[in-house]
């Protein structure tokens, strides 16, 4: 019998009461019939008054940081402990899922929340944090909330402007922060015990396995650019194909040659989810062509061997077509491993839950990745349907939910008072 077997799962933490909030708060969107939850909007502050609601019911005291998180804390005993922080973010990629990142962060008040309906206080005090804008949707700006908290918030993001033209820094100021304060939301290493974040896998795996849950053992680096090929608009009917500078048949070569180069150095995968063709005219020849690409592996070499090979096709293929080339670099984040002592304390709740332990990589990026720079951090993995994410049909069961909650909880009610 496990120890986590052992707890009665009090009702808020059921997988039932789980699902519920989180169809609460996929019901918080910018279109409606979808989820779309962008930082800084009228959606972001819904949904953290919403969760914060219910940070307080779990007995937690709330607050928002400056730069626009939610996060819940319940003391411990030894009040000069340093906190376990848990968590993951409430915004979303446009037309999301309802379980990337926000099953992380009700997940964990549900766990504090049985913690305090037992009467259960631990030597550490236990945070929630909802991150603000891990996706980046609205300035390209990922891991944005979970950066300032580890102190690595770069100012430069605050010119950033969206799509429809308001910067990063009047977005904030409009949601009621001051971004010459974002510095504030910065922690220090030594008030941290460690960052501990459920999150769906978001890829086959476990679901392959027949694993509800899994351990992750590293987060894959990313680079996100912004490439832009300029031609020549002309007439579609009167411009022979030999004398054409189409900025928009060189991007469709480009991004064959992203697709070759990544076929040929796996686990390396490159995506291009955003183009935009100009004058965007059915009888005019594309003058310019601005796309985004995406470029993961999970190990940094790789990923830097496969991006010199992409820069390099693309700067053939822009010659040979008369096309003048810029590529901006407008993200990037190196590959990281989850603590060796967090990623067993996790195996260790997972096999007291009484399942199989299965480590694996996330390809993925999370909050994680950006906590690292200021604590050690762990993961654990849920099952999700089919792997599918970033996608409304993204889908987890009622079991799972259960299933990942008593593997948090676990890891928390164990968690050593001191890093391994
Ligand atoms: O794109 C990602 O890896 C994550 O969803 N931010
Ligand atoms: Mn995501
Ligand atoms: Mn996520």
């Amino acid at each position: 019998m496990t120890s986590a077997e052992l707890q009665p799962l009090a009702p808020e933490i059921s997988g039932a009461a789980i699902m519920a909030r989180l169809d609460r708060l996929a019901a918080i969107t910018e279109t409606p019939g979808g989820l779309t939850r962008r930082s800084f909007t009228a959606e972001h502050r819904a949904a953290n008054d919403l969760v914060a609601g219910w940070m307080a019911e779990a007995g937690m005291a709330v607050r928002e940081d400056a730069i626009g998180n939610v996060v819940g804390r319940t003391e411990g005993t030894e009040l000069a402990a340093p906190a376990l922080l848990l968590g993951s973010h409430l915004d979303s990629v446009v037309d999301a899922g309802r379980y990337d990142g926000m099953l992380g962060v009700v997940t964990a008040i549900a766990c504090v929340q049985s913690l305090a309906a037992r009467g259960r206080r631990l030597p550490v005090a236990v945070e929630v944090i909802g991150f603000c804008d891990e996706e980046g949707a609205r300035f390209q700006s990922t891991y944005l909330g979970s950066r300032a908290v580890a102190g690595g918030f770069d100012a430069v993001l605050l010119e950033r402007r969206d799509a429809g033209g308001t910067s990063l820094a009047e977005a904030m100021a409009a949601f009621g922060l001051d971004p010459a304060r974002i510095g504030e939301a910065a922690r220090r290493p030594e008030e941290l015990a460690g960052y501990l974040e459920l999150h769906i896998e978001q890829g086959p795996v476990l679901e392959d396995e027949g694993l509800p849950v899994g351990v992750v053992s590293a987060i894959a680096g990313q680079s996100r650019l912004a490439v832009t090929l300029r031609g020549e608009a002309g007439h579609a009917g009167t411009v022979p194909m030999g004398l054409r500078r189409d900025a928009l048949a060189g991007a469709a070569a480009c991004l064959l040659a992203l697709e070759a180069a990544c076929r040929a150095h796996p686990p390396a995968v490159g995506t291009v989810g955003r183009l935009h063709a100009s004058p965007d005219a059915p009888n005019v020849i594309p003058g310019e062509v601005v796309f985004t690409l995406d470029l993961r592996a999970p190990e940094d070499a790789l990923r830097a061997t496969v991006l010199a090979e992409v820069r390099d096709a693309f700067e053939r293929l822009a010659r040979e077509r008369g096309l003048a080339l810029e590529i901006e670099t407008v993200h990037e984040a190196g590959s990281v491993a989850c603590a060796g002592w967090l990623r067993d304390h996790v195996a260790a709740a997972v096999a007291r839950c009484g399942w199989p332990v299965r480590i694996l990589p996330s390809g993925a990026g999370h909050d994680a990745a950006a906590m690292a720079g200021v604590t050690d951090v762990g993961m654990v993995f849920l099952r999700c349907e089919r792997g599918i994410s970033h996608n409304p049909a993204e889908a987890i069961t009622e079991a799972d939910a259960a299933a990942g909650a008593r593997v948090l909880l676990e890891a928390i009610e164990t968690f050593p008072e001191t890093r391994g």
